[in-house]
């Protein structure tokens, strides 16, 4: 067996599993999910979801990654099958493949749009709409959302959006060839620190806005963080919120999809994942609640106050920050186009780092598992980006990209995690997955973290699994509420997502046939 490759620094290693968590999760997801379901009430049920699933599954997938690591696997179907002695453990791994390429296929088109608005920013192409609705309709047509057939304001159709979705993705499988710590490593020690310094300098800009219309005194920056954090406890009994919450601490850390395994396996064997994990994880934290919650929704609210942020927030993912910082960005002087590029910017690099974590089990997979050289891996990897992600570009307005975010975004996130953690802490055994965790730790973890791993955890996922099914996935499994002429793309979106889950089955059954059962891996 070749050596496989290894992170080159710790600080390295720290810095790309932050950049895997830090994604467009922290900056547009987070603020917008908090907002609507209860602001400051929300953080109740997700800090409960940060310390009883998300923490424990962070420290299970790093466990399952370097521990594949140790056997030269970096994905899913061998780790699990060096856990499990089943024959079907291999299968269920290889949906630690499949997720992350559906994932991976629909975010690189968002990050397109980070970068096309970075340059648009740079350009003023922007500059001269002035209200929310032009914007929307800049953003719509960009997106081709909008019929331009009675003629086009901005663009006339998907040529913009189909350049910067190639460039992004470029820039992704250009990343990728150059491999673990040549690429991903180095990527993260640039985009990592630009990142925080470009938030951090726009946070200062937001907290000394203070009331930037003399016209209306009572849209401030303190009114948008009120809005944000005043607790509306009322929500907490709503299982929607408790959902969202679930659904937001698995986005952001970037549980459940076999990223974290792949990372991990990368890690020498001795080496600390307790601290480094915990590490990590705050890291995240740090960048969704205290920048990602002090940005897009306070400066929001002193420009356009408090009711119409209300709507922009729940018109939709992107209209905070694709339409209202646009307009915001022009009100700010002359360095209003590098504000622009600062938070545009930001959003690429907090979206690249994620996407090439979600691009590397497929890289991986076919370097451990098919001993395939890795330029030749990256490129199939490439290719199959491009099959789902060009159907996201053209079918947007088809609600294509919804359908693959709802399925591979979330719900087969959480399915992931309830399989892993049974594998980790039952089969395995807590026992051996306790010492798996803690073999060259750093920190001493009370016993009270193997409890929640074995009991807690996988209790919260089923019945979150329960719920979610009920409230969320029939209903959507259904189309309720989709116009009917989108059926045929939604239900496409679903078709290629188990396409792709058999494809790895079947590729995992005839690696297995051709060399693991040789060896004797079930
Ligand atoms: N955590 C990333 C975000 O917040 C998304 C992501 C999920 C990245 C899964 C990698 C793996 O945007």
């Amino acid at each position: 067996m070749s050596e496989r490759e290894r992170w080159a620094s710790r600080i390295g290693l720290i810095l790309a599993m932050a950049g895997n968590a830090i994604g467009l999760g922290n900056f547009l997801r987070f603020p917008r999910q908090a907002a609507l379901n209860g602001g400051g009430a929300f953080m109740i049920p997700y800090f409960a979801a940060l310390l009883l699933l998300g923490i424990p599954l962070m420290w299970v997938e790093w466990s399952i990654g370097r521990y594949g690591g140790r056997h030269g696997h970096g994905t899913a179907p061998g780790m699990f099958a060096r856990m499990w002695r089943h024959p079907m453990a291999k299968y269920l791994g290889a949906l630690g493949i499949a997720i992350p390429l559906c994932f991976v296929m629909y975010y690189t088109y968002i990050e397109g749009w980070t970068f096309a608005y970075a340059c648009f920013s740079a350009v003023k192409q922007y500059w001269g709409i002035d209200t929310f609705t032009e914007m929307s309709r800049f953003l719509g047509e960009f997106q081709g959302k909008v019929d331009v057939s009675a003629g086009a304001h901005y663009f006339n159709g998907l040529g913009a959006a189909l350049v910067f979705y190639l460039i992004a993705l470029g820039i992704n499988v250009w990343v990728l060839w150059f491999g673990v710590a040549k690429g991903i490593e180095r990527l993260a020690k640039v985009a990592m620190p630009l990142l925080f310094l470009f938030a951090t300098i726009l946070v200062v800009r937001v907290i000394f806005l203070g009331t930037p219309d003399p016209a209306h005194p009572e849209n401030t920056v303190a009114a948008g963080f009120g809005y944000l954090w005043n607790p509306d406890f009322t929500r907490l009994g709503s299982p929607s919120v408790w959902l969202a919450a679930a659904g937001q601490i698995f986005f952001t850390l970037s549980i459940g999809n076999a990223s974290i395994h792949v990372y991990a396996s990368y890690v020498r064997d001795d080496d600390d994942i307790a601290l480094t994990g915990l590490t990590t994880s705050a890291t995240n934290e740090f960048a969704e609640v205290i920048l990602g919650g002090s940005i897009a929704i306070p400066v929001a609210v002193a420009f356009f106050g408090l009711a119409q942020t209300q709507q922009i927030a729940e018109a939709g993912s992107f209209d905070l920050g694709f339409a209202a910082m646009p307009l915001i960005f022009q009100k700010m002087g002359v360095l209003g186009p590098i504000y622009g590029l600062m938070w545009f910017g930001l959003l690429f690099f907090a979206g690249i780092t994620s996407s090439v974590a979600l691009a590397q089990p497929m890289v991986s997979f076919f370097q451990d598992e098919f001993q395939w050289p890795r330029k030749r891996a990256v490129a199939l990897t490439g290719l199959a980006m491009a099959s789902g992600g060009l159907p996201c570009v053209f079918f947007l307005k088809h609600g294509f990209l919804d359908e693959m975010d709802f399925w591979a975004g979330t719900f087969l996130l959480v399915v992931f995690a309830v399989i892993e953690v049974i594998i980790f802490a039952w089969v395995f055994g807590m026992e051996k997955g306790w010492a798996e965790i803690n073999r060259g730790a750093d920190i001493r973890l009370p016993r009270l973290v193997a409890f929640v791993i074995k009991y807690i955890t996988p209790v919260y996922l089923i019945v979150l699994l329960g719920a979610w099914f009920w409230l969320d996935a029939l209903p959507v499994l259904r189309l309720q509420g989709k116009p009917v002429a989108d059926a045929p793309f939604l239900w496409a979106a679903r078709l290629m997502i188990l396409g792709w889950i058999a494809t790895f089955m079947i590729l995992t059954g005839v690696i297995w046939r051709r060399r693991h059962r040789k060896e004797g891996l079930l």
